[in-house]
């Protein structure tokens, strides 16, 4: 059964996972590139392939945590401030996301709004959709998955919603050693905070650290094997592959 995944959220120690005032100079809110620096650093962050044969944790482990956070997946979910710093109606199509004519998805991306527009055919096989209701962006983008996994791209708040409705299967936060003060945080309006996730993995690098949470509740999809809940991403690994 295909999962919800969330990948490399970054997170600073505070909890959040944008800094404030987002807008054309600060994507990702100000003081916010700094939750990503450790990414940025990767191979695999570029597009890089690797050496013909490289083991897992060969070029470290935050290269792999972000290799991984591609494996499997078919198409991707986010909200709509983590496609546009635009607010409110949208006051022409100009916008077109921040990542220029070939956005780096590669597949399907659905974008939860108040303000649906017409879709976007990009260069390199990636398209926006937007979509205002938070049920059926999730139905779009299982069906454009055809078959893979979801990615859950962010931000704080369409991660919380996600958690809210218990539809997220994994939830892979990178813990970056700062602080921001102010900013989006993640772990607000959770009602107590999520419910039914185990830490499955929890490595570091010397910069970051990598925890990854899998539900394992009674909610949980089935493992393969048949049992009770499960470990979604222990399974999969189990298979070679995340698909
Ligand atoms: N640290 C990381 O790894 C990471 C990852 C991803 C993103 N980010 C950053 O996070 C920030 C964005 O996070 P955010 O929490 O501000 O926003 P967000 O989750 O990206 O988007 C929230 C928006 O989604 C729409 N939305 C939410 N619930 C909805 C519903 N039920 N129905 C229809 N539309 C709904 C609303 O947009 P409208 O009402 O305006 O349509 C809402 O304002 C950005 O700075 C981004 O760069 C960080």
């Amino acid at each position: 059964m295909p999962l919800l995944r969330v990948h490399n959220l970054a997170m600073s120690l505070d909890g959040y996972v944008a800094g404030p005032h987002q807008g054309l100079e600060n994507p990702l809110g100000v003081g916010g590139e700094r939750l990503h620096e450790w990414a940025f650093a990767t191979p695999s962050f570029h597009g890089g392939e690797g050496r013909a044969g490289d083991a897992a944790g060969e070029r470290g482990v935050d290269d792999d945590v972000v290799r991984r956070g591609e494996t499997g997946i078919g198409a991707t979910l986010m909200g709509r401030n983590m496609f546009s710093p635009v607010r409110g109606p949208w006051p022409d199509e100009s916008w077109r996301g921040w990542w220029g004519p070939n956005p780096p998805f590669h597949h399907p991306v659905v974008v939860l709004t108040h303000h649906p527009r017409p879709s976007l055919t990009m260069e390199g096989g990636t398209t926006f959709r937007f979509v205002d209701d938070p049920d059926r962006a999730l139905d779009l983008a299982f069906d454009a998955a055809d078959g893979q996994d979801v990615r859950l791209g962010g931000g704080a708040r369409t991660v919380q919603l996600y958690l809210r409705a218990g539809r997220v299967d994994e939830l892979h936060l990178a813990l970056v050693p700062i602080f921001l003060g102010a900013g989006e945080r993640l772990f607000d309006d959770l009602d107590g905070g999520p419910t039914g996730f185990t830490c499955a993995e929890l490595v570091s690098s010397a910069t970051v650290t990598h925890v990854r949470l899998v539900r394992t509740g009674p909610d949980g999809p089935a493992a393969p094997d048949g049992s009770a809940g499960r470990d979604a991403a222990a399974a999969r690994d189990a298979g070679g592959d995340a698909s």
